[in-house]
């Protein structure tokens, strides 16, 4: 037998790994800080931590929410109201109120069956390469939420990862020097993923400055992955809120969106994908595909849909009385950006975002790189922040902090940052 019919006959009898899943680093990166807090946690028993990394909520749900999920559990114990699968796509009563209070209301028009109801933002955005070649280009403004990445090094598109880039990925710098505005790739990329407002920079683009993105993928056939996880947030009347309000958008952008932030679903697991039927792919050979059928050809194989009681609650976001509930709840975490922003700006520190969105971003003082702060700042003052550097090499010398902590929290957490840096 020769050396390689030896390899082959090994290589039959064995179940081989995704080799791209060994060059992530070790852990997510929120599982990797949620590591040292642990470890700060048991050497100091005594100090009470303040979490205002990973950008989780910490109100309760609405009223009008548990309400909703109160009827729907009832339902569920009555023989002709209970449910068993529901469709993999979502309720209509959901679809259909998305269509009318996220879209419609904006002048957007979409089908039901372009809207595929899911379990949060994170998913979605993570699976939707399952229905994308592993060869396309892609591009990512920098720093970037870690699942784009991530999940592209699991499906054999990043490259290696050379001096903290991934070699097959086109970074595109949003710094303070250029505003956190994103300047065109100089090189073409087949997907390009887009955050607005942006995690981690709490930044927003004008519609115009949208625009040129979406005429850049009309002209390149490039597809956009639009993330607009946290468009709840925008205070400003002329940001846009959907990229679909940009005209063209539909041929080239699928959006994805939460009811994590907007109505805090962290814990509840509820978001939605739109992927306009306008919106093609190709094959090798160049034939036109509807991504829309790929798309709903995955879910329906690998998902069977959120469940009723969460989809009750979602729509329940929309009901009158939900949203009033749900935007007060917004403005309490705004409430507390702007303290936090003024906060840190009475501290010296130059601080980006947070007008917007509920992410500050924090240029780290004394030229510290963005571990060392976190250590520092979680060691002498016990407040937990997220290196930007975790979110790529742009992110260097940057800390996100988050507006999602409780008020009293956030108080005290300004006041220990004062007396520590004044
Ligand atoms: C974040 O902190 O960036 C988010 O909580 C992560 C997420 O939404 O998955």
């Amino acid at each position: 037998m020769t050396q390689q019919e030896e390899q082959q006959q090994k290589r039959r009898s064995m179940a081989l790994v995704n080799e791209h899943f060994l060059k992530l680093p070790g852990n997510y990166l929120f599982s990797d800080i949620a590591k040292k807090v642990n470890t700060y946690k048991v050497t100091h028993p005594k100090e009470k931590i303040i979490r205002l990394g990973i950008g989780d909520v910490t109100q309760p749900l609405a009223p009008a929410i548990i309400e909703a999920m109160h009827k729907a559990v009832d339902e569920m114990a009555v023989q002709e109201t209970f449910r068993g699968y529901g469709p993999e796509q979502g309720y209509s009563f959901l679809i259909d109120t998305i269509l009318k209070n996220d879209f419609a209301s904006r002048g957007i028009s979409l089908e039901p069956s372009e809207i595929f109801i899911s379990d949060g933002a994170k998913s979605d955005t993570g699976n939707i390469g399952d229905i994308l070649r592993h060869d396309n280009s892609v591009g990512v403004t920098d720093p970037v939420y870690p699942v784009y990445i991530d999940s592209n090094v699991m499906g054999a598109r990043a490259g290696n990862l050379e001096s903290g880039k991934w070699s097959n990925i086109v970074y595109i710098p949003c710094l303070a020097e250029n505003d956190f505005i994103p300047e065109l790739p100089s090189r073409r990329v087949d997907i390009l993923y887009l955050c607005y407002p942006n995690n981690p920079t709490g930044t927003t683009l004008t519609k115009d400055e949208l625009k040129r993105w979406v005429n850049y993928a009309l002209a390149n056939d490039t597809l956009i992955l639009f993330d607009a996880a946290y468009e709840a947030y925008i205070q400003d009347p002329d940001i846009p809120h959907s990229i679909y309000e940009i005209k063209g958008a539909k041929k080239v952008a699928i959006e994805f969106r939460s009811f994590s932030k907007t109505a805090g679903f962290t814990g509840m697991r509820c978001g939605y994908t739109v992927v306009p039927k306008e919106l093609n792919g190709f094959t090798l050979e160049g034939e036109r595909v509807q991504l829309n059928k790929l798309w709903n050809r995955r879910q329906c194989t690998k998902f069977n849909g959120t469940n009723y009681i969460t989809q009750r609650a979602a729509e329940a976001v929309y009901s009158p009385e939900g949203k009033e509930q749900v935007k007060e709840i917004i403005n309490y975490y705004m409430t507390n950006a702007r303290i936090m922003k003024e906060g840190l700006q009475q501290c010296g520190l130059k601080v980006y975002g947070g007008d917007n969105a509920p992410y500050l971003w924090i240029k780290t003082p004394k030229g510290l790189t963005s571990w060392k702060f976190f250590e520092k700042m979680l060691y002498e003052v016990s407040i937990v922040g997220t290196p930007g550097v975790g979110f790529g090499p742009s992110g260097e010398g940057y800390l996100r902090l988050t507006a999602f902590g409780d008020r009293d929290n956030t108080l005290e957490a300004m006041a220990r940052l004062k007396k520590w840096l004044i």
